[in-house]
């Protein structure tokens, strides 16, 4: 029999891997939230992943978090502590790193 394991309460993607958001820094963006979500012991309740190109190329490193659907752009690596403090802990999403599908709303 299977064990029961709890869900997750937020899948974080990271684009990893895409054209663009690899040379803009999606690398350090997913080590820094992953760093953020082990460090406070927060594993069993956030999953950080690695993702392919979101198609929309240009924008990143590009972040999206669900269940929510939000859609945050040119992540910094220094901005894990406040995703994972104000977003996932708080459930406050970031504002200033919102993403429309044309480009940051906030500059
Ligand atoms: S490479 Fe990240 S959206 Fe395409």
């Amino acid at each position: 029999m299977a064990a029961i394991m709890d869900v997750f309460e937020k899948h974080v993607f990271v684009c990893f891997s895409g054209k663009t958001c690899s040379q803009e820094g999606g690398v350090e963006v997913f080590d820094a939230l992953r760093k953020e979500v082990f460090e406070r012991g927060l594993k069993t309740r956030f999953r950080i992943n690695k993702a392919g190109c979101f198609d929309h190329c240009g924008n990143g490193p590009m972040v999206v978090v669900y269940p929510e659907s939000v859609w945050y752009a040119h992540v910094k690596p220094e901005d894990a502590r406040e995703i994972v403090e104000e977003h996932l802990l708080g459930d406050k999403p970031v504002e200033r790193l919102f993403y429309d599908g044309r480009g940051r709303i906030r500059e």
